[in-house]
């Protein structure tokens, strides 16, 4: 078992001047969700997530050495122009890693990143934004010990972008990752996210998520507060062991293809979140009237035509509806037909289980 002190390096076989890397790295939709976390962003709870393929960061980070090593220095772009609010987030983000990456402050870094999904889309950046900068950090880090493992780069990948955002961690690897101590997972951690350990049925290759963009707004409560109200919480306890229970059962259907059960575990996990929220003090609700109309009219669908679709949720108002390839064509035509009608702007975005990051340039 690795432990926080695996990730300190003790020293570099080389030294490097200057250099770019840049990864693509995906968002990714939990299954079992995570809500709630104690101090240095480990998980109150075990979590689960398909990775997705569509919807990606992709971040250039480029590199030279500077003359004084005493604190970080970095120009962060959004879309090649300077971007200042983002920056905030990332020195801390830097400041948090510091002590597992002590080489960062010999460099002056500049950070252009993009998405690949529409700015201001709802969808949160915050997973794949975190992954991609931390596989161009391992990238570098690579750079200074080449005899690094691949899985060592992996892990301590999702270890650095864990420490950005929870649930970027989930965000290194495809097609389906854990993160968070289970009983049941082998090589499951609080630390990293770990790919799937065993094979997942044919039910489940390639299968869809397209997500309705319900409310491309801002959030009223941002995920970090959300997570601080589950401590107090009235059903925090009981909620930490569902999530524990509901994994050991999703567990198995991702091993026998049950879409059934599937169905029953998802959904109930997306409405339990939403239902924590409701539950806080103080209490709060980011779904919104379109968000429920699409879940009565999956529900309806679902049972008119017996197939297998159904939905998930974010810390937000879109809907994810997920799908096994084979029904592909009947759910976008129903999607045409009775949902674009609850999107903003019409949009939606077709989506599927993907691999996980991706190295696109290194030199
Ligand atoms: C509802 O990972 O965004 O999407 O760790 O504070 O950055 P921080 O939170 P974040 O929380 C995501 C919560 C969720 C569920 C999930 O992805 O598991």
């Amino acid at each position: 078992m690795r432990t926080e002190t695996d990730f300190i390096p003790k020293s570099f076989s080389k030294t490097i001047e200057s250099g770019t890397f840049t990864w693509s790295a995906p968002s990714n939709i939990a299954l079992v969700k995570y809500w709630g976390k104690k101090a240095n962003q480990i998980p109150a709870n075990p979590s689960v997530s398909f990775t997705l393929n569509t919807c990606k960061t992709i971040t250039t980070l480029t590199f030279q050495t500077k003359a004084n090593p005493d604190s970080f220095s970095f120009d962060l772009l959004f879309e090649g122009k300077p971007k200042e609010d983002f920056k905030p987030k990332i020195q801390k983000f830097f400041e948090r890693i510091a002590v597992y990456c002590p080489y960062l402050k010999q460099y002056h870094f500049t950070i252009d990143t993009r998405n690949t999904f529409p700015h201001s889309s709802g969808i949160a950046s915050s997973a794949s934004g975190m992954a991609a900068l931390a596989m161009n950090i391992m990238s570098l880090e690579k750079a200074l010990n080449p005899e690094m493992t691949e899985d060592y780069f992996n892990q301590k990948a999702s270890f650095l972008a864990r420490l950005g955002s929870g649930s970027a961690c989930r965000s290194v690897k495809g097609k389906v990752v854990v993160w968070g101590n289970h009983k049941g997972i082998t090589g499951s951690s609080d630390l990293f996210g770990v790919e799937f350990p065993t094979a997942i049925h044919s039910n489940f290759s390639n299968y869809q998520d397209t997500i309705l963009l319900v409310d491309k707004g801002e959030k009223q409560v941002s995920s970090t507060v959300g997570h601080d109200l589950m401590h107090n919480h009235p059903y925090a306890e009981q909620r930490f062991q569902q999530a524990h229970d509901n994994l050991s059962k999703l567990k198995t259907v991702l091993e026998n293809g049950d879409l059934e059960t599937f169905i029953e575990i998802v959904e109930s996990e997306a409405l339990t979140l939403h239902a924590m929220m409701m539950t806080s003090m103080p209490y709060f609700i980011l779904m919104k009237p379109n968000t429920l109309e699409i879940i009565n009219a999956i529900w309806k669908f679902r049972k008119n035509h017996n197939i297998p679709v159904c939905f998930t949720l974010d810390a937000g108002a879109n809907v994810h509806i997920l799908y096994p390839e084979n029904v592909r064509v009947q759910v976008l035509q129903f999607i045409q037909d009775e949902l674009v009608g609850y999107c903003e702007n019409a949009q939606y975005i077709c989506d599927a289980i993907g691999k996980g990051s991706q190295l696109m340039i290194d030199n």
